[in-house]
């Protein structure tokens, strides 16, 4: 089977299981796991923040973030297809008490005049405090876009002003590094707290990782341990990230051709809409509204041949590109999708 319904579904190689066999650990939530250590230093100097801390999901890296950030009864501001809200089981509203504040970017890239929209006036005692804008990058929903960077400049100034903290959801932000030549230091030099996760198109099992300032770092640990996230050897989880991010990261540009060429192909089938154009990442969503076929029709179909994808409404499929298919797998798909959509 080629999968591409996610970037989440690949497995350690036999390298990665050698570095998590023999990684070196301790008791991470006395501080004492070398490995834990090791990654959450390389990390933070990654991102150019004093610290960083290890979180078991992309989910709980944002929870743990937004906390840290908020107090209860707060708003945050962010794009209305962000995977915060959409997929993070409104953990916000249960666990941090906070209200989202939906923008409709543009491909998932909310502007300053957006965000200044939103914040709502302190004086008047009717409205929640505004207290944090959160960006995704790259954005999942608008199918692994890059968030260009001067919009973020933009929203810092304004945040500066209003006395906001910032947050990046940067689950795929070595993706963005990748594809746009722009470090991830220079991305999370805009933001307070920054994500990121190891368990995507890096190839890693779990984990994710929060950066931030020395003093937020401490509120997200007291954090992580009321939620039960304080782990103890985890320093096997933390070897494979090691691993992911010493080796898994220039590669990223495979996904990304491979991703492009995709949708390439895609673009020219009858009823298959697609922007290749648009494809600046791993994440392709195809609209097949003017195909007979509905986005159900077409999974069940491409699976019969061997290619397995993810509907993600009704008439829009998605395909995500990883370390667990190479260039002949995409040809194979490729191949698949014609028989599919001109049978
Ligand atoms: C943009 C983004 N943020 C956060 C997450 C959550 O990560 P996890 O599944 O590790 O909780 C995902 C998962 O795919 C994601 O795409």
């Amino acid at each position: 089977m080629i999968d591409l319904r996610s970037d989440t579904i690949t497995k350690p190689t036999d390298a990665m299981r050698k570095a998590i066999y023999e990684a070196e650990v301790g008791d991470d939530v006395f501080g004492e796991d070398p490995t834990v250590n090791r990654l959450q230093e390389m990390v933070a100097s990654m991102l150019g923040k004093q610290k960083a801390i290890y979180v078991s999901s992309g989910t709980m890296g944002n929870l743990l973030a937004i906390k840290a950030n908020t107090n209860p009864g707060d708003e945050v501001i962010l794009d209305a297809q962000s995977h915060i809200f959409y997929y993070e089981a409104a953990g916000t509203a249960a666990i941090c008490g906070v209200q989202l504040n939906l923008v409709n970017g543009k491909r998932g890239s909310i502007t300053k005049e957006q965000v200044e929209e939103k914040i709502r006036d302190l004086g008047n005692p009717h409205f929640p405090v505004t207290s944090l804008v959160s960006v995704e990058n790259t954005h999942n929903r608008w199918g692994g876009v890059v968030i260009p960077i001067d919009e973020i400049k933009r929203i810092r100034e304004l945040a500066d002003e209003r006395g906001l903290k910032m947050h990046m959801d940067g689950a795929r932000l070595l993706n963005a590094q990748v594809a746009s030549g722009i470090s991830a230091g220079e991305f999370a030099k805009y933001f307070d707290t920054v994500a990121i996760c190891f368990s995507k198109g890096l190839g890693a099992p779990m984990g994710s990782m929060i950066a931030a300032d020395a003093e937020t770092i401490d509120r997200v640990r007291r954090a992580r341990k009321m939620i039960g996230g304080g782990q103890r050897q985890v320093g096997i989880a933390a070897a494979a990230a090691l691993y992911a991010i010493e080796n898994n990261v220039d590669r990223l540009v495979d996904d990304h051709d491979n991703a492009k060429r995709l949708a390439k192909a895609l673009s020219i089938l009858p009823g298959v809409e697609v922007n290749p154009d648009e494809v600046d990442t791993n994440i392709v969503y195809f609209d097949v509204t003017k195909s007979p076929m509905s986005a159900i029709d077409v999974m069940v179909k491409m699976s019969e041949q061997g290619v397995l994808m993810l509907p993600l409404d009704e008439n829009r499929v998605r395909v995500v590109t990883h370390l667990g298919v190479d260039g002949n797998d995409i040809d194979k798909a490729i191949e698949a999708f014609s028989e599919v959509f001109t049978e």
